[in-house]
């Protein structure tokens, strides 16, 4: 099967290219594209004149791609911009993917609810030897990022903007990867920054900022199916004014989707909190709240400095 680029309605770009193997350069003007019309026929026609070029491709966003407003197109678990199946990729550019998600927060869901049925503004399915670098994701309907089934894949310099009480607009979420990693960022988003899903396995995270949402998450759920999260280390990390500084909840139950009673079967193992200082917003700086069932062991806590500046 190709290297698939699907994509679902674009809107205004100023320009945008194709390059394989650093040779030649497929500029989308030149597909029947231009300002203020919907560019994914045009996408499609270069990405398809571009790949067979032998790989890596290197797809250069300059301006901003925005979504459609109305989601009735996409289908749960869509993305708007998709790559399916490439091995070295290259995303770069400076420009912006513009999810347009102001028109459709709160509305198409009830309030707080997961809204599978928005799509996620970039994923990367199946993404081998890839680096994406100096774009930005803003306002996505649902989640940012997306990637999945993914190897060797390197985000730097990747901002992600969405305002605070956005609904489940997660950064970069994670699942059944290897060997990914988030550098050298700034995050502002209304859930979590990074989220980890099953089957992340060597990921590393460094230098970022995170302006608001959940931060690098991964929670089990009570009443859930058996599993194992091990090997994660926080270290070095300045928090200003943060709720819950350290945390591990495995009795988080959000919209109530979970039996709260039975605990979770997920065992957490080999975790370490060092070097962590700044300021708590609430007083209980330091949480853990382990499985009754299959306790937490051998969580390390090391050169905790974390001031309450509440109440
Ligand atoms: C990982 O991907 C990068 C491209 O981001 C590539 O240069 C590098 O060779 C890859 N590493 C391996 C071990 O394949
Ligand atoms: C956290 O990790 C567990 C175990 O791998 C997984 O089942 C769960 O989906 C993850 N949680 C999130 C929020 O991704």
């Amino acid at each position: 099967m190709g290297m698939k680029l699907k994509i679902i309605g674009a809107y205004l770009f100023l320009f945008l290219a194709f390059a394989s193997a650093g040779k030649s350069v497929y500029d989308v003007t030149t597909y029947g594209a231009h300002l203020n019309m919907d560019i994914s026929l045009a996408l499609s026609d270069a990405w398809k004149d571009a790949w067979p070029c032998k790989i890596p491709i290197k797809v250069e966003l300059q301006g901003t791609l925005q979504a459609p407003t109305n989601p009735s197109g996409f289908k749960e678990g869509d993305g708007w911009v998709t790559f399916i199946s490439v091995d070295g990729l290259t995303l770069a550019g400076g420009g912006t993917f513009d999810g347009q998600g102001k028109a459709v927060w709160g509305k198409h869901c009830s309030h707080n609810k997961y809204c599978g049925k928005l799509p996620i503004n970039i994923r990367f399915d199946f993404v081998t030897n890839s680096l994406i670098q100096d774009i930005i994701s803003l306002d996505s309907k649902q989640f940012h990022i997306n990637v999945l089934g993914g190897e060797n894949v390197t985000f730097s310099h990747v901002r992600v903007i969405a305002p605070e009480n956005s609904p489940n607009t997660d950064e970069i979420h994670i699942g059944r990867s290897i060997g990914i990693n988030i550098k050298d960022t700034t995050i502002q988003t209304g859930d979590d920054c990074i989220s980890l899903g099953d089957g992340s396995r060597q990921i590393s995270i460094t230098n970022v900022r995170y302006g608001s949402g959940h931060g690098i998450s991964n929670k089990t759920w009570p009443d859930s199916h058996d599993g194992l999260a091990s090997n994660m280390h926080f270290e070095d990390i300045i928090m200003e004014n943060v709720g819950n500084p350290v945390l591990i909840d495995q009795e988080y139950c959000p919209w109530n989707q979970c039996n709260a009673k039975v605990p979770s079967r997920i065992k957490i193992s080999h975790v370490s909190f060092k070097n962590i200082r700044g300021s708590s917003a609430s007083a209980l700086a330091v949480n853990l709240a382990c499985s009754s069932r299959f306790p937490c062991e051998d969580v390390k806590i090391a050169d905790i400095d974390l001031q309450y500046n509440g109440n």
